[in-house]
């Protein structure tokens, strides 16, 4: 019997904290150059998971999936950053982050990049990139030695952990849209990726053959982002700007109830926040550091639950949110009109200007006034997102400009320059620009058990010559 399989610890209590047993950590199997090299497989992997989700973001018309991608880009952004922090513990400047470890990875991620149809995407990132990664995840758990290598071991789990609903909900997802002539169909491709996976050795190349990956099948022609925000067929008349929403929070004379019922249309509007972000990251990828691209991606997630708060507070009002029209043209000019730092501008201007006393405090205190006790807990969290994203835009945005208040007054300048179309998409017949208002809040009013403001009832200012933040279009 060997000796340490006699070593007794104090009272029999679990020695080397708990990590592993001792006959595991007498194990000398590991280096510190395996353990560096799985991890930097790991964060290509992830890296280009991240970048992939953001792309599509925009031009993804299912709202369900726009959001998810929001999240899951958010999630892999937070992955990369574990595996970055921790690779820079061991010793290497020049940590090579920037590097592609293996061009069967390569060729991998570029053929999901370039999957022909959203269900393939969903296949190809869900079913075959994330599993893999967390199978890698677990190789690292058993191989890394559990106390030389502590943290590295914590890293896989905690990535583990965190990227493992990703595929409970990308095949949740994939169930509800596939259907066996798909399957079928995209079977080839499917095994390709495997290919793929096979001459990498696998995500962490521990199975490494040396093999050539396959030819490009779909990358052949590399991926282009398409800039161009969509939405599915429940968004219905997206161009039509005929509500100005801030003109009616504003106003005195109206109820916090009543406001609340804006508020909700407000934020689930926000989903144009996480169309336009994405083109930021996008065009901005090379020109900025890994940071700017976690911070920029968590707020985008954030715009998106913002999204999704506005959508939960309809269903609690029992109000079917596909009646009313949920405008795209924001994402859509800027996008179309402007280069990502412009729109960096404007996001930050908009940003800045919801933090003042008529802002964010402002719709949190009229939430509280209305007795609408789930529009009070929106806005409480949706005011504090947004001075995290005042912070955010303090670091990233505004270093680029003299002063603070250069930096607003080319957000502000870059804003002014958008041409909203509001009346050329009214003449090309894309909108009426309907008052969907009275309707609505009238609907809202049967729920709440009240007659209707009479007001409140007859509200029907539009954009046509005002921005968002009530400034008349120059
Ligand atoms: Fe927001
Ligand atoms: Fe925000």
């Amino acid at each position: 019997m060997k000796q340490h399989n006699e070593y007794q610890s104090y009272l029999g209590i679990p020695p080397l904290a708990g990590l592993c047993s001792m006959a595991r950590a007498v194990d000398g199997t590991w280096s510190l150059d395996e353990s560096l090299g799985r991890l930097k497989r790991l964060h290509y992997v992830l890296k280009r998971l991240h970048e992939m989700l953001t792309e599509r973001i925009t031009a993804e018309p299912i709202y369900e999936l726009k959001t998810a991608f929001s999240y899951h880009a958010y999630l892999c952004a937070e992955q990369v950053t574990l595996l970055r922090r921790r690779v820079g513990e061991m010793r290497e400047p020049p940590l090579g982050l920037e590097s592609v470890p293996d061009p069967a990875l390569a060729r991998l991620m570029d053929e999901v990049e370039c999957s022909p149809t959203t269900p393939a995407f969903l296949a190809g990132v869900y079913t075959v990139v994330v599993p893999a990664v967390l199978q890698a995840c677990d190789r690292i758990r058993s191989d890394a030695h559990p106390l030389a290598d502590a943290p590295t071991v914590r890293v896989a789990r905690l990535i583990h952990f965190e990227i493992g609903e990703l595929v409970d909900f990308g095949s949740a997802a994939l169930k509800q849209m596939d259907d066996e002539s798909l399957i079928a169909e995209r079977q080839p491709w499917i095994d390709y990726l495997r290919t793929c996976i096979d001459a990498a050795g696998e995500i962490d190349g521990v199975q490494a053959t040396g093999e050539d990956p396959p030819p490009p099948w779909h990358s052949v022609t590399p991926y282009r982002y398409d800039n161009e925000p969509r939405r599915d067929e429940r968004f219905q008349d997206p161009y039509n700007a005929g509500v100005n929403p801030e003109a009616f929070l504003y106003d005195q004379d109206f109820s916090a109830q009543d406001k609340t019922l804006m508020m909700y249309y407000k934020r689930i509007r926000e989903l144009d926040v996480p169309e336009m972000m994405a083109s930021i990251l996008v065009e901005l990828r090379q020109e900025e550091p890994w940071e700017f691209h976690l911070e920029m991606s968590r707020q985008l997630w954030d715009e998106a639950r913002h999204a999704m708060m506005g959508e939960v507070g309809f269903v609690a009002l029992g109000i079917d949110w596909r009646q009313i029209p949920i405008n795209f043209t924001w994402s859509r000019n800027l996008n179309l009109q402007l280069n990502a730092r412009e729109r960096h501008g404007v996001l930050f201007f908009i940003e800045q200007n919801l933090m003042p006393r008529t802002g964010k405090r402002y719709e949190w205190e009229v939430a509280n006034e209305s007795g609408d006790p789930l529009s009070a807990v929106f806005q409480d969290f949706d005011w504090a997102d947004e001075v995290l994203h005042a912070q955010i835009g303090r670091r990233w945005y505004v270093p680029r400009y003299e002063s603070l208040k250069d930096a607003l007054s080319y957000g502000d300048a870059c804003w002014s320059k958008v041409l909203s179309h509001w009346k050329s998409y009214r003449d090309q017949g894309l909108t009426q620009h309907r008052n969907w208002w009275p309707e609505i809040y009238s609907q809202a009013c049967i729920g709440w058990d009240k007659d209707p403001d009479p007001r409140a009832l007859v509200f029907c200012e539009t954009y046509e010559d005002k921005r968002a933040d009530l400034e008349k279009i120059r």
